[in-house]
């Protein structure tokens, strides 16, 4: 496996379109879950140079922060609590256009405009969250959530 992405489109939706096939890829020649999510998150922030970008995983009750790419994080999320407490309980992704206006949004960092956020979902229950921030406002829309959306359920497959 050569560990290197290429990457020419310019649009976000094409570098979605050959970032997905990259990934599945990736994660096809190796079992470990850390070291999968680790490459998926540096795949992600190296694509599209997202402030952050970086998993919470179930563990117990809370969200508790896995591998990611960016600076340092909350660590700890309860049920409910956040845009990633908010996803896991209803099991949906969110997007938040300006993350001021989310009520009970956690602030990791103050550079953090806009998120989005999705679960994996395995057998009915919420494996993991995937956190994306960035340091601009309404970054995200329908292209992301869709493509995302397909990295999830490949995402839900390694389990
Ligand atoms: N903003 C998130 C917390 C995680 S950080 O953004 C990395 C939330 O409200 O759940």
């Amino acid at each position: 496996m050569a560990e290197t992405l290429v990457i020419t489109g310019e649009s976000r939706q094409e570098k979605y379109e050959q970032l997905l096939p990259q990934i599945a890829a990736l994660v096809a020649g190796e079992r470990d879950l850390t070291a999968n999510l680790a490459n998926i998150a540096a795949a992600l922030r190296q694509t599209f140079g997202f402030f952050w970008v970086g998993f919470y995983l179930v563990k117990e009750n809370e969200l508790v922060l896995g591998p990611f790419q960016g600076p340092i994080a909350c660590t700890r999320i309860a049920f409910g609590k956040g845009v990633c407490g908010t996803s896991w309980k209803e099991a949906k992704t969110i997007v938040v256009p300006n993350v001021d206006e989310f009520p009970g949004h956690i602030a990791c960092s103050s550079d953090s405009k806009s998120e989005i956020v999705l679960p994996a979902v395995v057998g009915g229950n919420v494996k993991l969250v995937l956190d994306i921030d960035s340091d601009r406002l309404s970054d995200f829309s329908d292209v992301d959530a869709h493509y995302l959306d397909q990295l999830m359920k490949l995402i839900a497959s390694l389990y």
